[in-house]
């Protein structure tokens, strides 16, 4: 709990800036609202009159200087990433103080992860993009379901989005993460980033009851495979994306996110399942919540909570990897969407969707093509549910044996 700390929050005005404004508030800090549009900034204070607000522009380095005074840590939450990132990091490194964001754009974080992973180590601080929806859960969710595992060959993050109603910011981050890389497309393999033209796939994807199966589209490439590969071994990492949220976020009229609640939340659901495998074992770990935005906020505040808290022992040179680290655990950082009954978030397991046997295949969740999810030579396989969850509300990760191999079950506080 925060102890009356200021955190800036560039982007402060805009929709994630104010989630997380609200967040910190919540959370007993004092948000320090940054924007670069005057009129903007003022109307925003006019709703948070005990509150500093300052101008800051990221053109104008001396202006993020003065804007971060005080300042114990900045979320920057205002994207594109790939004009933002880069001057506000320095801004932070300047001030001695931690950085975290919410890009969700592949290149930015490349870059922030290339570029200032070694400087913030250098200077004892902290910079860790990418800790929102995108990006930051998935990671969350495979490093909580590989628990003792070094290395993975794969790692499937499927998004089942019940829609999309993207915000300005997302459709112009788009625009640019598109244009950065020529128009082509992005997926992970072998170890690395590689830029391709395929066409993209449709795959069936079963997620947890109530969604259940739903057309996803694959190599739907996100953030995750920037933050998993940051600190994790595994050379295969794909994403997909339900096809209807796929296609709203695509539509020429998407329109913006809608309140249905007094949080600002709009009626969106989500259901983020990770499957990570090693050799013929698999385990999996779901978290399902609403508003993909709205849930960002926890994600970043929780991160710089742990970073400021004085008990904490890894507040110093947080980096991907340093989720992995005790002290920093990721079931932890997801405390707070299990714990909090208003974020209406589980973690779940559901053992029924355990690998079935059919003979000397199984039939993987994921079906479709040459995409289908590499066939392990039968053999009985038992399974195990291991408990990885957070105290209150608990994350279940399924762990299936396979090929006479026994998945080590494994228990957290
Ligand atoms: N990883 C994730 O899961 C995740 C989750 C939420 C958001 N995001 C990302 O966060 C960004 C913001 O999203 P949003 O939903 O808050 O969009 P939004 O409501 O459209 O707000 C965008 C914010 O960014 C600011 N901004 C844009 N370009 C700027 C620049 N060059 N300098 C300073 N401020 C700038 C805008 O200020 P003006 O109004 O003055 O332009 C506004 O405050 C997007 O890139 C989005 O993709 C990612």
């Amino acid at each position: 709990m925060g102890s009356g700390q200021n955190v800036a929050v560039f982007g402060a005005y805009g929709h994630t800036g104010r989630f997380v404004v609200a967040e910190l508030r919540e959370r007993g800090y004092l948000p320090l609202l940054l924007g670069r549009d005057q009129d903007k900034l003022r109307a925003l204070a006019q709703t948070h009159p005990e509150l500093g607000a300052r101008q800051a522009s990221v053109d104008d380095p001396a202006s993020l200087d003065r804007a971060l005074e005080g300042a114990a840590a900045v979320i920057n939450c205002a994207g594109p990433f790939a004009a933002t990132a880069a001057p506000m990091v320095e801004a932070a490194l300047r001030a001695g103080i931690a950085y975290v964001d919410v890009a969700a754009e592949i290149e930015a974080n490349l870059d922030t992860f290339a570029h200032f992973a070694e400087r913030a180590n250098a200077a004892g601080t902290v910079v860790l993009p990418a800790m929102a929806f995108y990006g930051g859960l998935g990671d969350l969710l495979v490093t909580t379901a590989m628990g003792d595992w070094t290395a993975a060959d794969e790692a499937h993050i499927a998004y089942g989005l019940s829609g999309w109603n993207p915000t300005g910011g997302t459709v112009v981050s788009g625009v640019v993460s598109q244009q950065r890389r020529g128009g082509r497309r992005v997926r992970y393999t072998g170890g690395q980033v590689e830029y391709h033209d395929d066409a993209l796939p449709t795959l069936q994807w079963r997620f947890p009851a109530p969604l259940g199966s739903q057309n996803v589209i694959a190599e739907f490439t996100m953030a995750d495979i920037v933050t998993i590969a940051s600190h994790l071994a595994v050379p295969e990492i794909r994403t997909y994306m339900t096809a209807k949220a796929a296609a709203d976020l695509s539509a020429p009229n998407a329109s913006a996110p809608t309140a249905v609640d007094e949080r600002g939340r709009s009626a969106q659901t989500f259901v983020v399942d990770v499957l990570v495998r090693s050799g013929g074992t698999e385990r999996r770990l779901a978290a399902a919540g609403q508003d993909i935005y709205a849930v960002s906020a926890p994600l970043a505040v929780e991160a710089v909570d742990r970073i400021l808290t004085p008990d904490q022992v890894h507040r110093r040179g947080l980096r991907g990897r340093d989720l992995r680290r005790p002290g920093f655990p990721p079931c932890h950082l997801l405390a707070p969407l299990t714990a909090r009954p208003t974020w209406h978030t589980r973690l779940t397991s559901d053992p029924d969707r355990s690998l079935s046997r059919s003979g000397r295949r199984y039939e993987p969740d994921l079906v479709g093509g040459d995409h289908q999810l590499g066939a392990v030579a039968g053999g009985e396989f038992g399974k195990q549910v291991a408990d990885v969850g957070p105290h209150r509300g608990r994350a279940e990760a399924q762990v299936v044996r396979g090929r006479g191999r026994t998945a080590a079950t494994r228990t957290r506080a």
